[in-house]
Protein backbone atom coordinates (compact mmCIF):
# COMPACT_ATOMS: atom_id res chain seq x y z
CA UNK A 1 0.00 0.00 0.00
CA UNK A 2 2.63 1.77 0.83
CA UNK A 3 4.59 1.71 -2.69
CA UNK A 4 1.58 2.25 -4.32
CA UNK A 5 0.57 5.93 -2.92
CA UNK A 6 4.18 6.95 -3.25
CA UNK A 7 4.44 5.92 -6.76
CA UNK A 8 0.69 7.92 -6.97
CA UNK A 9 1.94 11.08 -5.05
CA UNK A 10 4.99 11.08 -7.35
CA UNK A 11 3.50 10.97 -10.61
CA UNK A 12 0.73 12.66 -9.67
CA UNK A 13 2.38 15.49 -8.87
CA UNK A 14 4.07 16.33 -12.37
CA UNK A 15 0.19 16.26 -13.59
CA UNK A 16 -0.53 18.79 -10.87
CA UNK A 17 1.62 20.79 -11.55
CA UNK A 18 1.73 20.76 -15.60
CA UNK A 19 -1.99 21.27 -14.83
CA UNK A 20 -1.57 24.62 -12.54
CA UNK A 21 0.67 26.29 -15.07
CA UNK A 22 -1.07 25.65 -18.22
CA UNK A 23 -4.27 27.47 -16.23
CA UNK A 24 -1.90 30.05 -14.78
CA UNK A 25 -0.94 31.01 -18.30
CA UNK A 26 -4.17 30.73 -19.55
CA UNK A 27 -5.71 32.75 -17.40
CA UNK A 28 -3.29 35.05 -17.50
CA UNK A 29 -3.26 34.91 -21.36
CA UNK A 30 -7.10 36.05 -21.37
CA UNK A 31 -6.82 38.90 -18.74
CA UNK A 32 -4.44 40.31 -20.89
CA UNK A 33 -6.54 39.95 -23.93
CA UNK A 34 -9.42 41.76 -22.68
CA UNK A 35 -11.83 38.60 -23.90
CA UNK A 36 -14.72 37.82 -21.98
CA UNK A 37 -14.60 34.62 -19.07
CA UNK A 38 -16.54 31.78 -20.66
CA UNK A 39 -17.60 28.93 -19.09
CA UNK A 40 -15.08 26.80 -21.05
CA UNK A 41 -12.42 29.16 -19.25
CA UNK A 42 -13.67 27.98 -15.63
CA UNK A 43 -13.77 24.40 -16.46
CA UNK A 44 -10.64 24.82 -17.40
CA UNK A 45 -9.58 26.33 -14.19
CA UNK A 46 -11.60 23.51 -12.43
CA UNK A 47 -9.28 20.86 -13.70
CA UNK A 48 -6.33 22.36 -11.67
CA UNK A 49 -8.51 22.76 -9.02
CA UNK A 50 -9.14 18.83 -8.76
CA UNK A 51 -5.69 17.45 -9.44
CA UNK A 52 -4.48 19.98 -6.81
CA UNK A 53 -6.88 17.90 -4.55
CA UNK A 54 -6.61 14.59 -5.34
CA UNK A 55 -2.89 15.07 -4.88
CA UNK A 56 -3.73 16.51 -0.99
CA UNK A 57 -5.70 13.26 -0.68
CA UNK A 58 -3.43 11.38 -1.22
CA UNK A 59 -0.64 13.10 0.27
CA UNK A 60 -3.36 12.92 3.37
CA UNK A 61 -3.13 9.22 3.48
CA UNK A 62 0.10 8.93 2.59
CA UNK A 63 1.07 10.75 5.01
CA UNK A 64 -0.07 8.48 7.89
CA UNK A 65 0.96 5.62 6.05
CA UNK A 66 4.85 6.59 5.32
CA UNK A 67 7.53 6.47 7.55
CA UNK A 68 8.63 10.45 6.27
CA UNK A 69 5.42 11.54 7.51
CA UNK A 70 3.59 11.54 10.98
CA UNK A 71 5.47 8.63 12.54
CA UNK A 72 8.57 10.51 11.92
CA UNK A 73 7.20 14.12 13.61
CA UNK A 74 6.29 11.90 16.53
CA UNK A 75 9.64 9.71 16.61
CA UNK A 76 11.04 12.49 17.57
CA UNK A 77 14.27 14.26 16.59
CA UNK A 78 12.79 15.45 13.05
CA UNK A 79 13.11 19.02 14.10
CA UNK A 80 16.60 18.86 14.38
CA UNK A 81 16.99 17.36 10.99
CA UNK A 82 16.49 19.33 7.59
CA UNK A 83 15.31 16.67 5.07
CA UNK A 84 13.09 15.40 7.77
CA UNK A 85 11.51 18.25 8.75
CA UNK A 86 10.85 19.22 4.98
CA UNK A 87 8.60 16.00 4.33
CA UNK A 88 7.43 15.28 7.54
CA UNK A 89 6.53 19.19 8.36
CA UNK A 90 7.26 21.67 5.83
CA UNK A 91 5.51 19.87 2.53
CA UNK A 92 2.60 19.10 4.23
CA UNK A 93 1.40 22.54 5.97
CA UNK A 94 2.64 24.49 3.07
CA UNK A 95 1.02 22.38 0.21
CA UNK A 96 -1.88 21.99 2.25
CA UNK A 97 -2.13 26.28 2.83
CA UNK A 98 -1.13 26.89 -0.92
CA UNK A 99 -4.21 24.29 -2.23
CA UNK A 100 -6.26 26.68 0.24
CA UNK A 101 -5.11 29.52 -1.63
CA UNK A 102 -5.61 27.63 -5.42
CA UNK A 103 -9.29 27.44 -3.63
CA UNK A 104 -9.96 30.67 -3.10
CA UNK A 105 -8.86 31.68 -6.54
CA UNK A 106 -10.81 29.01 -7.61
CA UNK A 107 -13.89 30.10 -5.90
CA UNK A 108 -13.54 33.35 -6.11
CA UNK A 109 -13.48 34.00 -10.06
CA UNK A 110 -16.23 31.53 -10.13
CA UNK A 111 -18.83 33.93 -8.13
CA UNK A 112 -16.99 37.24 -9.65
CA UNK A 113 -18.86 39.00 -12.57
CA UNK A 114 -16.35 40.92 -14.49
CA UNK A 115 -14.17 38.84 -16.85
CA UNK A 116 -10.47 40.37 -16.18
CA UNK A 117 -11.50 40.28 -11.65
CA UNK A 118 -12.06 36.86 -12.73
CA UNK A 119 -8.95 36.00 -14.91
CA UNK A 120 -7.14 37.60 -11.90
CA UNK A 121 -8.13 35.80 -9.32
CA UNK A 122 -6.74 32.63 -10.82
CA UNK A 123 -3.89 33.37 -12.41
CA UNK A 124 -3.03 35.42 -9.45
CA UNK A 125 -4.40 32.59 -6.32
CA UNK A 126 -2.70 29.71 -8.74
CA UNK A 127 0.46 31.80 -9.23
CA UNK A 128 0.91 32.02 -5.10
CA UNK A 129 -0.07 28.23 -5.00
CA UNK A 130 2.85 27.05 -7.09
CA UNK A 131 4.88 29.28 -5.50
CA UNK A 132 4.16 27.90 -2.34
CA UNK A 133 4.40 24.39 -3.61
CA UNK A 134 7.31 24.51 -5.50
CA UNK A 135 9.42 26.14 -2.53
CA UNK A 136 8.40 22.54 -0.66
CA UNK A 137 8.70 19.68 -3.01
CA UNK A 138 11.42 17.07 -1.98
CA UNK A 139 13.60 17.56 -4.99
CA UNK A 140 16.44 15.37 -4.21
CA UNK A 141 13.99 12.40 -3.65
CA UNK A 142 11.75 13.38 -6.46
CA UNK A 143 13.99 13.74 -9.13
CA UNK A 144 17.46 12.63 -7.67
C1 LIG B 1 -0.15 19.86 -4.85
C2 LIG B 1 0.32 19.38 -3.71
C3 LIG B 1 1.45 18.40 -3.58
C4 LIG B 1 2.45 18.08 -4.47
C5 LIG B 1 2.70 18.66 -5.87
C6 LIG B 1 3.27 17.07 -3.83
C7 LIG B 1 4.39 16.50 -4.39
C8 LIG B 1 5.22 15.59 -3.75
C9 LIG B 1 6.42 15.04 -4.33
C10 LIG B 1 6.94 15.36 -5.73
C11 LIG B 1 6.97 14.20 -3.41
C12 LIG B 1 8.26 13.38 -3.56
C13 LIG B 1 7.87 12.03 -4.14
C14 LIG B 1 9.05 11.12 -4.36
O1 LIG B 1 10.03 11.18 -3.60
O2 LIG B 1 8.99 10.34 -5.33
C15 LIG B 1 6.12 14.21 -2.24
C16 LIG B 1 6.33 13.47 -1.10
C17 LIG B 1 5.50 13.44 0.00
N1 LIG B 1 4.32 14.16 0.13
FE1 LIG B 1 3.53 15.44 -1.21
N2 LIG B 1 2.76 16.79 -2.58
C18 LIG B 1 1.65 17.58 -2.38
C19 LIG B 1 0.85 17.62 -1.26
C20 LIG B 1 1.03 16.85 -0.13
C21 LIG B 1 0.21 16.91 1.05
C22 LIG B 1 -0.97 17.85 1.23
C23 LIG B 1 0.71 15.98 1.94
C24 LIG B 1 0.26 15.61 3.32
C25 LIG B 1 -0.70 16.15 4.00
C26 LIG B 1 1.86 15.36 1.32
C27 LIG B 1 2.63 14.37 1.89
C28 LIG B 1 3.79 13.86 1.37
C29 LIG B 1 4.64 12.88 2.06
C30 LIG B 1 4.41 12.29 3.46
C31 LIG B 1 5.72 12.63 1.20
C32 LIG B 1 6.90 11.66 1.44
C33 LIG B 1 6.46 10.30 0.93
C34 LIG B 1 7.52 9.23 1.00
O3 LIG B 1 8.44 9.24 0.17
O4 LIG B 1 7.39 8.38 1.88
N3 LIG B 1 2.02 15.91 0.06
N4 LIG B 1 5.06 15.06 -2.49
Amino acid sequence: MYTGLQHLHSGLAYLALAALVIVMIYALIGSLSGREFTEKDRKFAMIGFILAHIQLLVGLILYFVSPLGFSLLTGGGAMGDKVARLTALEHPVINILAIIIISVGYIRAKKMTESRARFRSIYMMYAIGLVLILSRIPWSSWLG
